[in-house]
């Protein structure tokens, strides 16, 4: 009987053990997943303080009048990229649709604007580290 009992405590103790380990070991590798995921999700681009709009992988870096943002380039009709600027607007060459320098669409298709990113500016190393993912519109 003895045994009997030594053993149910025993298994019980171990089992509590057991699950604890593995929960310590699951929520270290969240945390080193989540780093991850912020590192990849962090774009060093060139930052050209003598250019007012600069077109750079998958952002457009709006440096005007002292004031710098980041949008997407990509279009919130379908997604193309935007590539040009032109009589103050920035221009999506599939389908016409153009923003203005806060992201807003001003002619269609497109109705919705252009996403705000987050970004940090490094202005020693001249560069500028965009948080992709990070949405700052509000
Ligand atoms: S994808 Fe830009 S207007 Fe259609």
């Amino acid at each position: 009987m003895k045994d009997k009992k030594h053993n149910r405590r025993y298994f019980i103790k171990s089992t509590i053990a057991a699950l604890a380990i593995g929960t310590v070991a699951l929520w270290d590798k969240m945390i080193v997943t989540q780093k991850k995921i912020d590192v990849k999700n962090k774009v060093s681009l060139l930052f050209e303080t003598n250019k007012q709009i600069s077109f750079q992988d998958d952002f457009i870096i709006i440096n005007k009048d002292d004031e710098v943002s980041v949008l997407s380039s990509r279009c919130t009709h379908l997604g193309c990229k935007i590539n040009e600027y032109s009589n103050n607007q920035l221009l999506c060459p599939c389908h016409g649709s153009t923003f203005d320098l806060n992201g807003n669409a001003t002619k269609g298709p497109a109705v919705r604007p252009l996403e705000k990113m987050d970004f940090e500016i490094d202005k020693d190393a001249n560069r500028i580290v965009v948080i992709a993912g990070g949405n700052m519109r509000s």
